[in-house]
């Protein structure tokens, strides 16, 4: 059984497994030589053969027990008919859906056939990985989809997307569905395609109001799961709603997920008692302590893993891994976690 699955299922392993979100990227060489092939990044993310190269070259350099699908969150309002592209160096630019009338102008339904790519890319990781190492899918959250789609690029607060809930929240409603329904019916490929377990991205829940947070994420997410699961009943889920506080307690009960990811700022004692009861955890190391490395890095993935160590944990980082870190510092993470 592949370690990841059985913390999943909510065993206790004598060490937490790991994977490090955003592994495939550019703080690999072979990562940014790959990268170089591609007229851009939506380009990179839909041709098959590219993309099963980044997925499997952090597999091949360190082994992790998980790989996830080389994609992104935003080739959904791409499949929707949005126009999206990635600035170098400055991300991503979309051209901002405001009204019914612009989501109007936007497909019903979300085109799977644009997105046969990365269900391709699946089938082709799929044949290449150890027998032990979970394959992960993944999508968007709709809040932070939404929020994207909304604004049009990334913002620190999501003043737009805040903003357009409480000025036109009939509109903020329906792009919120349109997001579900997009999610469950790619999510149900991704597993058709042959993905292990997904993981869902809430990346900007902390810019929520705790009175907003149930109704634009915990109930989208807990909806998504739970029609996924209508068809798949076995399919596994690990809930990433980064900064999320005092909140992370409810992200299980709440969304239905059977790992909650755990952001840098969460204090791990506290979420050992009142999240890892109900879930298995996943996190929450911080990815500057990665670029920092040393022995300071050291400490605190000894503390993390011993603060999970009574019940299950997946070792990851408490946001995805930043351009600037080392190789040799994640080598160096990997065998501290390994023991
Ligand atoms: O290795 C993996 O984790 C799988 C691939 C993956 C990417 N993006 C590749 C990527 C995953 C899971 C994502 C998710 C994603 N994308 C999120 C949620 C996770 C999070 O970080 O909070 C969000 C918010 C996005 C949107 C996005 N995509 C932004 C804001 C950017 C630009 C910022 C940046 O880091 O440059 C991207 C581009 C992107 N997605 C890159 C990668 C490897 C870098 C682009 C490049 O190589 O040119």
């Amino acid at each position: 059984m592949k370690p990841i699955l059985q913390v999943l299922d909510g065993q206790t392993l004598k060490r937490p497994p790991i994977w490090i979100m955003r592994q495939a990227g550019r703080y690999l060489p072979e990562y940014r030589a790959l990268r170089t092939k591609a007229k851009n990044f939506l380009d990179f993310c839909y041709r098959p053969e590219m993309a099963i190269e980044a997925t499997l070259q952090p597999i091949r350099r360190y082994g992790f027990d998980a790989a996830i699908i080389f994609s992104d969150i935003l080739v959904i309002p791409d499949a929707l008919g949005q126009k999206v592209s990635f600035q170098e160096g400055e991300g991503p630019r979309l051209e901002p859906v405001l009204d019914m009338e612009a989501l109007g102008r936007l497909k019903s339904e979300v085109d799977l056939e644009h997105l046969a790519p990365v269900f391709e890319t699946i089938r082709g990781v799929k044949g290449n990985l150890p027998p032990t190492t979970t394959l992960l899918g993944f999508c968007g959250a709709p809040w932070t989809v939404a929020s994207y789609m909304i604004a049009g690029k990334g913002t620190p607060e999501l003043a737009p997307s805040r903003l357009k809930a409480y000025a036109d929240p009939v509109f903020f409603a329906k792009l919120i569905q349109r997001l579900e329904d997009a999610s469950v019916a790619y999510l149900l490929r991704q597993f058709e395609a042959g993905i292990d377990a997904a993981q869902i991205f809430e990346s900007f829940a902390g810019a929520l109001p705790a009175n907003m947070l149930k109704t634009y994420s915990f109930d989208p997410i807990r909806r998504i799961i739970a029609r996924v699961r209508a068809k798949r009943p076995d399919a596994r889920f690990i809930v990433f709603c980064r900064g999320a506080g005092a909140r992370h307690d409810q992200v299980a009960k709440s969304t239905g997920a059977n790992a909650v990811g755990l952001d840098w700022a969460v204090d791990e004692q506290w979420a050992a008692t009142h999240v890892q009861s109900q879930s298995a955890v996943q996190g929450h190391l911080d990815p500057l302590l990665v670029v920092n490395g040393g022995e300071l890095m050291d400490r605190r993935t000894d503390e993390i893993i011993e603060a999970f160590s009574h019940g299950p944990h997946i070792f990851n980082l408490g946001h995805g891994i930043v351009p600037e870190t080392s190789p040799d510092h994640v080598e160096r993470l990997l065998k501290r976690v390994r023991g």
